[in-house]
C-alpha cells in the first residue's frame, strides 16, 4: 500500500483528483539544460543569495568525484556547503531524519540535491521537514505540507524518475521498507539542472533501469484517463526521445548528446506523469520492489509488458500512437497490430538490455497479498484505462514467476 485513504469508492476519489488536477496549478522549476548546466545552477544559487547550503547525495557519487566541481563552484562563489551523503537507494524515514540533523547542525538555509531519484526524494522531504513541524510519517499523503519547504535546487544524475519536476517524493518505512508518497506541489524544486555530462559514467544496467522507469512514466501518463492535451504532448515527446536514445545510451554511454536527450526526455515524462498520474505498472512494481528490494526501474521494466498485454484492450489507439512516435513500421497496420508492435518492441529492448521478464525473488505464496496491495495503491490513486480485479492482478504478477 502506498498510502491509504480511508474512504470507500475509488472512482469518486479519482474523479476528485481529476477535478483537483484541473484547478491545481503545478509549478515548474527553472531549468538549466546542457553539459555544464550544473555549474550554471550553482551560479544562480549564489545570485539568489544562498549562503549556506546542505548538499544531499549518496556515497557512490561522492566517491566517483562527480560532486567535486559543484562543491568547488559553490565555494568559489562564497557559498558555504555541508554534505549529507547517507542516502541509499529507496531512502527511508531514518535517512531523512539524519539529513535534517545535519541541516540543523550547520544552520543551512537551502538544500541542493545531487544524485538519482533517491537523493532527490530524500532532499525534497528534508527540505519539507525543516520548515514543517511534522514527522516524516505525518508528511506522507496528499497536500500535507503547511509551509513551503526550504529553497530546493536539484541536479539529477540519472535520467529516470523525473523527480526534478514532480510533486512527489517516495520514502520507505525504515523497518518494513513499505514505500509511501509525499505528494504536494510545494515539493517541486525551485531550479533544476539537466546536465547530461554527469550521466556519461552511469553503468549500462542502471542506464537501462532508469530509462525504462522514465518510459513507464510516459506510457502510463499517455494511457491514463486523466491525460490532457499538454500531458499527451509531453508523453509523446518523451516516448520518442527515450525509444530513440535509450538503446544508444546503453551502447555508448559516453555520448553526451544522447545522455542529454535522455535527461530531457525523462523530465518530459516526469511532467506528463505529474499531470496525468501513473497506473498498474507502478502499483505492482512498488509493492514487490519494496518487499524484495528490486531497483525501481527494473521493477517497472519487467512489469510493463505484462500490464500492457492486459491494458491494451482499453487503449489500442493510444498504444498505436506510441508505436508511431517510436518509429515502428505502423503504416497499413490496424491500431491493434500497431499496439502489439509497441509491446513487442519493449520486450525486445528488455532482451537487448539484459533485463529478464521474470523476478527470481518472487514467491508464489506472496502473490495474493502483493496483488491486494497493488490494487489498493492503483485504485485509490491512479486513473487506469482498464480495471483489474484481484484474480487478474494475481495472474499478471504470476507472469513474473520464474518457470
Ligand atoms: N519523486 C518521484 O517523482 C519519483 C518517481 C519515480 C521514482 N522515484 C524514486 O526514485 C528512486 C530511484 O531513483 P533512481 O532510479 O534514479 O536511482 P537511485 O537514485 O537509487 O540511484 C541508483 C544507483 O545509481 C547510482 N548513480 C546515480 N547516478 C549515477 C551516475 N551519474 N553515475 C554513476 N552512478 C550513479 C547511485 O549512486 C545508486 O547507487 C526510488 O526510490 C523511486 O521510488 C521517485
Ligand atoms: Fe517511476
Amino acid at each position: 500500500m502506498l498510502f491509504s485513504l480511508q474512504v470507500k469508492g475509488y472512482k469518486s476519489i479519482i474523479a476528485g483528483f481529476k477535478a483537483l488536477s484541473k484547478v491545481l496549478p503545478v509549478p515548474q522549476p527553472t531549468v538549466f539544460s546542457g553539459p555544464g548546466s550544473s555549474l550554471e545552477l550553482c551560479r544562480s544559487m549564489a545570485h539568489l543569495g544562498e549562503k549556506n547550503v546542505l548538499i544531499v547525495t549518496d556515497k557512490v557519487l561522492r566517491e566517483l568525484g562527480l560532486l567535486d566541481p559543484v562543491m568547488a563552484e559553490l565555494e568559489s562563489l562564497g557559498v558555504t556547503v555541508a554534505v549529507y551523503d547517507g542516502v541509499l537507494p529507496d531512502p527511508t524515514n531514518d535517512q531523512v531524519e539524519n539529513g535534517v540533523e545535519i541541516l540543523k547542525q550547520h544552520n543551512c538555509g537551502a538544500v541542493l540535491a545531487f544524485g538519482g531519484g533517491s537523493s532527490l526524494d530524500a532532499a525534497k522531504v528534508i527540505s519539507a521537514r525543516a520548515t514543517n513541524d511534522k514527522t516524516v510519517d505525518q508528511l506522507k499523503g496528499v497536500l500535507k505540507l503547511r509551509n513551503a519547504p526550504l529553497p530546493l535546487y536539484v541536479i539529477p544524475t540519472t535520467a529516470g524518475t523525473g523527480s526534478e519536476v514532480s510533486i512527489a517524493a517516495v520514502v520507505s518505512d525504515s523497518v518494513t521498507h513499505q514505500k509511501s508518497l509525499v505528494l504536494d506541489p510545494k515539493l517541486v524544486p525551485r531550479m533544476a539542472a539537466l546536465d547530461g555530462a554527469l550521466m556519461t559514467g552511469l553503468p549500462p544496467l542502471v542506464t537501462a533501469a532508469t530509462g525504462m522507469d522514465a518510459l513507464t512514466h510516459a506510457v502510463e501518463a499517455y494511457v491514463s484517463t486523466m491525460s490532457t492535451e499538454e500531458s499527451d504532448r509531453l508523453a509523446l515527446a518523451a516516448t520518442r526521445m527515450i525509444m530513440e536514445n535509450l538503446p544508444k545510451a546503453i551502447e555508448n554511454g559516453k555520448d553526451e548528446g544522447v545522455r542529454q536527450a535522455m535527461a530531457t526526455g525523462s523530465s518530459y515524462a516526469g511532467m506528463a506523469m505529474t499531470r496525468a498520474s501513473l497506473g498498474y505498472v507502478h502499483a505492482i512494481a512498488h509493492t514487490f520492489g519494496a518487499k524484495y528490494h528490486t531497483p525501481h526501474g527494473i521493477a517497472n521494466a519487467l512489469t510493463l509488458p505484462h500490464v500492457l498485454d492486459y491494458c491494451k484492450f482499453g487503449s489500442e489507439d493510444r498504444l498505436a500512437k506510441l508505436a508511431e512516435v517510436s518509429g515502428l513500421p505502423v503504416a497499413g497496420k490496424t491500431d491493434r497490430e500497431a499496439a502489439q508492435l509497441f509491446i513487442d518492441r519493449i520486450r525486445q529492448m528488455l532482451v537487448e538490455f539484459g533485463i529478464t521478464e521474470t523476478l527470481e525473488a518472487l514467491n508464489k505464496e506472496d502473490i495474493p497479498q502483493l496483488a491486494k496491495d497493488a490494487l489498493k495503491e492503483a485504485h485509490y490513486n491512479y486513473p487506469v484505462p482498464r480495471y483489474m480485479d484481484q484474480k487478474t492482478c494475481e495472474a499478471v504478477i504470476e507472469k513474473l514467476l520464474v518457470a
